[in-house]
């Protein structure tokens, strides 16, 4: 196996969470996150998302952890190593998904990349919502893609060292001080109280009526934000020494990618409410139409917002250059491909798929809906056989490295994974490919139609 350029990034012992830090914080949390909340019930939907991250969410990290930091490898070897030769077809797996979501995370990437840009010119200003629509598809869309798409070619490309760890030291402060600036202001806008309301007061008959709706949404919403489900944090534990404490790491991970998530409701539903945008149908656009809105209105706005939008265009970068890399590490191990140009080859198979996004919204969703609540909750479920089933001794003396004695911790841990976590996978599961046919034959053919 070659040695990549990443093995040797983990030589500081931050250098690993604020890596897997930058991984999960991304898109997934000021963009995906409101807009999921608002579709599937606000509040109620809420509440089951954090019961996943913390029941499904924890316990998933730590298998990847362990996986990786026992193999050293990219997630196909990794998984051969473990399983023997038939799992590197989950592995196989893992690389089609990271493809699959860059090539339409890019495309809204450089959405994000264009709000800077319209920051800084005062472009979004005049009106915000026409704004949305021009940007976000055709020509403009495309060119903001590739440039999105080039940014994370090169710095794939050069190896992530320094680079990254100094993006994301940056970064992460940055995003927490802007939201936390912003959530202040959201705070005095008129009838905050009723979006406070929708937000975090839970309404139990919504869950009643609509879990099955709910409950994949919650499931694709808590593997996409923590980065699970197709092996970056394989990748990224591979390079990790052998005294660390994986559940400290995990937790460190979890709360901060939670908690800037959460932040980001605080800011986004009282704008909705005050612009008189109806929360349960925001879509994609929302946020960026009422963030602008929000950036037009306030004093020293424009400055305020360029400097948000780039804070959030390098969470972007920092998670891309994972999904990326799980492409590339397994490539250069598994093949012998060069850096390089498996990286400019790679980026641009990406930029291609990615291109029928930029046609129409109803795109985005195809695609993500499709990665998230499906492709994501199937690679997790084979992870959680292997681990939880197949191998959890091994999985369990892994995880004591650098705790030490477990007591019962191992086994609540290789339970919880083998019969809650599995449970609530497969019925995720069904019930996502269940509503992605019905998407398809309803939503997307009359969209196929129109064209
Ligand atoms: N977690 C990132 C976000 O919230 C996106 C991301 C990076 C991701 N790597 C991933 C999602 C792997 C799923 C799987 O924006």
């Amino acid at each position: 196996m070659s040695e990549s350029i990443q093995r040797e990034t983990w030589a500081t012992r931050i250098g690993f969470v604020l890596a897997a830090v930058g991984s999960a914080v991304g898109l997934g949390n000021i963009w995906r996150f409101p807009f999921q909340v608002g579709e599937e019930g606000g509040a109620a939907f809420l509440l089951v998302y954090l019961l996943f991250i913390v029941f499904i969410g924890l316990p998933a990290i730590l298998v990847e952890f362990v996986v990786g930091r026992r193999t050293d490898r990219n997630p196909v070897g990794a998984l051969k190593a473990i399983g023997g030769d038939s799992w590197k077809y989950l592995g196989g797996l893992f690389v089609l998904i990271g493809f699959v979501i860059l090539s339409y995370y890019s495309v809204v990437a450089g959405w994000v990349l264009r709000y800077t840009v319209g920051s800084a010119t005062g472009g979004y200003t005049e009106d915000p919502e026409a704004y949305f629509g021009t940007i976000s598809t055709g020509l403009d869309a495309a060119v903001f893609h590739l440039i999105f798409m080039a940014i994370v070619v090169g710095i794939v490309a050069l190896g992530i060292r320094r680079g990254i760890e100094i993006a994301v030291k940056l970064m992460v402060p940055a995003i927490v001080a802007l939201l936390l600036a912003l959530a202040v202001y959201a705070y005095t806008l008129p009838d905050v109280a009723g979006a406070y309301s929708y937000y975090l007061s839970p309404d139990f008959s919504v869950i009643a009526a609509e879990w099955q709706s709910i409950l994949p949404a919650a499931a694709g919403q808590a593997f996409f934000t923590l980065s699970l489900g197709m092996g970056v944090m394989i990748t990224y534990s591979s390079y990790m020494s052998e005294d660390r404490n994986l559940g400290e790491d995990a937790g460190a991970i979890i709360g901060l990618d939670t908690g800037i998530a959460l932040l980001a409701g605080l800011v986004v539903f009282p704008i909705l409410f005050a612009a008189g945008v109806d929360p349960a149908s925001p879509g994609p656009g929302a946020v960026f139409v009422s963030l602008a809105a929000a950036f037009t209105d306030i004093p020293f706005g424009l400055v305020l917002g360029f400097l948000f939008f780039f804070a959030f265009a390098l969470a972007a970068v920092s998670s891309a250059i994972s999904l990326m890399e799980v492409v590339i590490s397994y490539l250069i191990d598994e093949h012998g491909v060069d850096r390089v140009r498996g990286t400019i080859a790679v980026g641009a198979g990406m930029l291609l798929l990615g291109l029928p996004v930029t046609v129409d919204l109803t795109m985005v969703t195809l695609y993500d809906q499709l990665a998230a609540e499906v492709l994501l909750v199937l690679g997790a479920l084979g992870l959680v056989v292997l681990v939880g089933w197949l191998k959890s001794e091994e999985a369990i003396d892994e995880l004591s490295k650098g705790i030490g004695d477990l007591r019962s911790v191992g086994t609540v841990w290789i339970w919880l994974v083998r019969v809650p976590v599995l449970v609530v996978l497969v019925v995720s599961l069904a019930l996502a490919v269940t509503s992605y046919v019905d998407f398809l034959r309803t939503e997307f053919l009359e969209f196929l139609g129109e064209l």
